[in-house]
């Protein structure tokens, strides 16, 4: 916290958390109540919300706007990533047509809409076998390089890749070049053309996937189609692959918790409501913006006010998960916010609730003796993105 020239305290995110260790600002900020002030990017001041209740109010509420999208200021540093490039203007109107997180009320419904049926309960279950088919077939990989392995590179990050283009509908010969360009960076008008591509082929090869529902929703325009598969493309991979690997870290921390599912592999679902608790990467969701005076917990926000939700924080709040500090995977943590909650609450959830657990239990099945070598998640994150969220490392294991 520095002082800022007319008096106030001026609070950034802070930068000196890890995935498994949130800031202790977090935690100062919580004991002094549910709301903070917060700095943003472009110099002006809003809140964060780091309790839980009040968290869960404001991601539930309406009145709250996904625009204008301010990004807080942070002290860590945003990762380097591939320059994003210039985009022609089909590009330009899909990613403006298409982009769920910045709209609200009927707009953003009906884009939700276009998708939601793919990823219910149902959908996920459907595609558990072939699910867990990649994950043997990537844990075989994994074993065959031997002790020393990054599990982040030859697990993680494979599976969540393979499973979002089966998912989407992106064909296998497209398949390494959907993983280089949206797992390692491409400019964007490469990964434009990429998915045009995979959007031709679907065109002539309809397919149960998600490409092919878009190309038979007449509600639909061309450029709504390129834009909600961008969209897709860029969330949900890189959360999933960040999950499996921290997770395994947080369970190899302690070890007699990997013990206890190794002991009873039925334990897993559970555990991975606790494990995405724990290891919440959204330090801030996206920010919203009051469109009319509300109260939150005793504080009123008032109109036009920019608001941040801190899932990493309400997720540790004492009020609502006891020991929060703690992970236990025998406790019931349903009802966290890693996923966020409300009308934009994750799209992806169930799907990436059968990726975990699939990738989870493989592991505790056929690794019992899995140990912990090194890894690049005890520095400081740097953040993976300006909404605020960490970055996956590096995880070396041995077994
Ligand atoms: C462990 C994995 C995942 C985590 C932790 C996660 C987390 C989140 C969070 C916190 C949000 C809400 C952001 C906000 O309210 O500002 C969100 C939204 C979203 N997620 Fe996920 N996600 C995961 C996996 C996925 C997957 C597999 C997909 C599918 C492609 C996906 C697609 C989306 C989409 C489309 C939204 C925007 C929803 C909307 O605005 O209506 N996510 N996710």
């Amino acid at each position: 916290m520095s002082q800022c020239p007319f008096g106030h305290d001026r609070s950034t995110l802070p930068g000196d958390s890890t995935p498994t260790q949130p800031s202790p600002r977090f935690s100062q900020w919580r004991q002094d109540g549910a709301l903070a002030p917060l700095s943003y990017r472009d110099g002006h001041e809003g809140l964060i919300v780091t309790r839980y209740d009040e968290a869960r109010a404001v991601l539930t509420d309406p009145r709250f706007s996904q625009q204008p999208q301010r990004m807080p200021r942070s002290d860590a540093p945003i990762e380097e990533g591939v320059p994003a490039g210039p985009l022609d203007e089909e590009g330009v109107l899909a990613d403006r047509s298409a982009g769920v997180l910045g709209l609200d009320g009927p707009q953003h419904l009906r884009l939700r809409r276009a998708v939601t049926r793919r990823f219910s309960v149902r959908s996920a279950r459907t595609y558990r076998p072939r699910i867990a088919e990649i994950v043997a077939e990537q844990l075989d990989v994994m074993i065959a390089a031997g002790p020393g392995a990054d599990l982040l590179a030859l697990y993680a990050e494979p599976i969540s890749i393979r499973v979002h283009a089966l998912v989407l509908g992106v064909p296998d010969h497209l398949l390494e070049r959907y993983a280089q360009d949206y797992v390692h960076g491409a400019p964007r008008q490469q990964q434009h053309d990429l998915l045009r591509e995979a959007v031709a082929y679907r065109g002539e090869n309809p397919g149960d996937d998600v490409i092919s529902d878009l190309l038979g929703n007449d509600d639909l325009s061309d450029a709504e189609v390129e834009g909600l598969l961008h969209m897709l493309s860029m969330s949900g991979r890189d959360t999933v692959a960040y999950m499996i690997s921290t997770g395994t870290v947080a369970l190899l921390d302690e070890p007699e918790q990997y013990h206890l599912l190794a002991q009873d592999p039925e334990r897993v679902p559970a555990a991975v409501e606790e494990i995405v608790r724990f290891c919440t990467m959204f330090l801030t969701v996206f920010p919203r913006t009051a469109t009319e005076s509300v109260t939150v917990g005793d504080r009123i926000v008032e109109a036009g006010t920019t608001v941040s939700v801190s899932t990493v924080s309400a997720n540790r709040d004492e009020r609502r998960f006891g020991d929060a500090d703690v992970l236990d995977v025998l406790r019931d943590a349903r009802g966290h916010l890693a996923f966020g909650d409300g009308l934009h609450g994750c799209v992806g959830q169930q799907l990436a609730r059968v990726e975990l657990d699939e990738a989870f239990r493989a592991l505790v099945t056929r690794l019992p003796g899995l140990r912990l070598v090194s890894t690049g998640l005890r520095q400081p994150s740097p953040l993976a993105h300006p909404v605020a969220t960490y970055a996956a490392r590096p995880v070396i294991v041995g077994w």
